[in-house]
């Protein structure tokens, strides 16, 4: 397999959990996320399922290449061992779906860090961005698909930006307490209160393995 990954199918979706301290909530709306695209399955079965890829597991040092990673024009080029990994790991995949928070109106830095890491492994794949925060964290959201077009990704038109519902939901978050977002735990066995976010989560998936499958 070359460094983008292009010619194995079916086609692989990673789904990047892009908040790494202890505690976060960032893993319990990833699984919202795919319970949500779970939830489309028996509308379509064909529907593949996203692997999750948890920053925290990767723990990357801080940017430690000698070289630019754009002039990279094969793994065995790089440094380092765990930099090669990342590689393996971003190649095995088609597309991407990142979710993350909102840091002080940007992104939490760990995730750039592993985007600086690789470049060629990450262009031409389609992705899209789940931010959220206080009012949905749309300032990071602008800024991490602005960083992802550096890398030559080409993101999708939809993304979507889940605003917690008030202050006491947003303290729960921050001390990686339950949220009640897990299947069944709102009224009538819904998603709790991201209900209505669904749709878009569902239109921007998609319209992400429209874009993975070309034109047609
Ligand atoms: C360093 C830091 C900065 C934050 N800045 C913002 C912010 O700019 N806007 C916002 O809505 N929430 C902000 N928050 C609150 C986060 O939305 C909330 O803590 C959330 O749980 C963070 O995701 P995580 O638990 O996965 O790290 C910030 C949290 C942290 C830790």
């Amino acid at each position: 397999m070359d460094m983008t990954g292009q010619e194995e199918y079916p086609a692989k979706i990673g789904i990047i959990i892009c908040s790494t301290r202890t505690p976060r909530v960032c893993p319990q709306i990833t699984q919202f996320v795919l319970d949500t695209i779970q939830s489309t399955k028996h509308q379509d079965t064909t529907i593949p399922t996203p692997d999750i890829i948890d920053l925290a597991e990767w723990n990357l040092p801080l940017f430690d290449e000698s070289s630019i990673p754009s002039q990279i024009k094969d793994p065995s080029q790089y440094d380092h061992d765990h930099t090669r990994a990342w590689s393996t790991e971003i190649t095995r995949y088609h597309a991407f779906i990142f979710v993350v928070p909102q840091y002080n109106w940007g992104y939490p830095a760990v995730i750039k860090n592993a985007i600086d890491y690789l470049y060629h492994e990450w262009s031409g794949k389609p992705a899209f961005v789940v931010s959220y925060g206080g009012h949905g964290g749309g300032k990071c959201n602008r800024q991490l698909r602005e960083v992802l077009r550096g890398v030559r990704m080409e993101i999708i038109e939809r993304n979507v930006e889940l605003a917690f519902p008030g202050r006491s939901v947003l303290e729960r978050a921050a001390k990686g307490e339950d949220i009640g977002l897990a299947n069944g735990s709102g009224s009538g066995g819904k998603l709790g209160f991201w209900e209505d976010e669904r749709r878009g989560i569902v239109d921007a998936y998609r319209e992400l393995l429209q874009v993975l499958s070309g034109p047609v």
